[in-house]
């Protein structure tokens, strides 16, 4: 069973997808991570050939085998990794990487191209929508950033870049549900998601 999560900065696919994964006994995969781990790499003056990322059994991010998970959420890499992704050869090392950590396991992997990229055929697509205002006070939450003007900033400077670069750019896949989260708690938002995999799961004989 795979679920793919999309969806812009902010729009709660973490905390959806970890929900989802922790109740159904999934595997949970953070792509946004990823591209962050290497745009952590390329700050550090390395080339893309020298940089290797993983992920290990406690869903901590590896960068050349350095544990760098608490140094991925800045508003500087929040940047520089919604940069790094336009470009191609990063966009292959890691939809390779990710496809193959989804290969033949019971997966719930958010990003932006999950359902249109790196899992096409997964079982379950989500895509969350929110206002960018919606998403800036969320993100002001989650890291205690102030000012209201510059987060909302940020957030609509990346969703340009995220949804209008070449390769990838964030789009629903066509077979996903929309959710639009802008009126609905996260308890509201894991309920109706939990609903549809339940729902998937009874009418594919693998009740759980
Ligand atoms: O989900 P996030 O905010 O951690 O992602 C950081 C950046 O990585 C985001 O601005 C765009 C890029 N990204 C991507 O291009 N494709 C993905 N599957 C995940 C993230």
């Amino acid at each position: 069973m795979q679920i793919a999560i999309d969806g812009p900065a902010a729009s709660g696919k973490t905390s959806l997808g970890a929900a989802l994964a922790q109740q159904f006994g999934y595997l949970f995969a953070e792509t946004g991570k990823m591209y962050r781990a290497v745009a952590l790499g390329l700050e550090r003056g390395l080339k893309l050939d020298e940089i290797d990322i993983s992920v290990d059994g406690n869903n901590h991010f590896l960068l050349n085998g350095e544990d760098v998970t608490d140094l991925l959420h800045s508003p500087r890499l929040d940047q520089a990794a919604s940069r790094a992704a336009i470009r191609p050869e990063v966009r292959r090392k890691l939809v390779s990487l990710q496809q193959q950590i989804a290969r033949g396991r019971d997966i719930v992997m958010e990003g932006r191209d999950i359902g249109t990229v790196v899992l096409p055929q997964a079982e379950i697509k989500i895509f969350l929508e929110a206002r960018p205002s919606s998403r800036a006070r969320r993100r002001m939450k989650q890291r205690k950033e102030l000012d209201f003007r510059t987060t909302l900033r940020e957030i609509v400077a990346r969703d340009e870049r995220d949804s209008t670069r070449d390769i990838a750019p964030l789009n629903p896949a066509r077979d996903a549900i929309i959710m639009n989260t802008d009126q609905k708690s996260l308890e509201e938002v894991i309920c109706e998601a939990t609903d549809l995999v339940k729902e998937y799961l009874e009418g594919h004989c693998c009740v759980q």
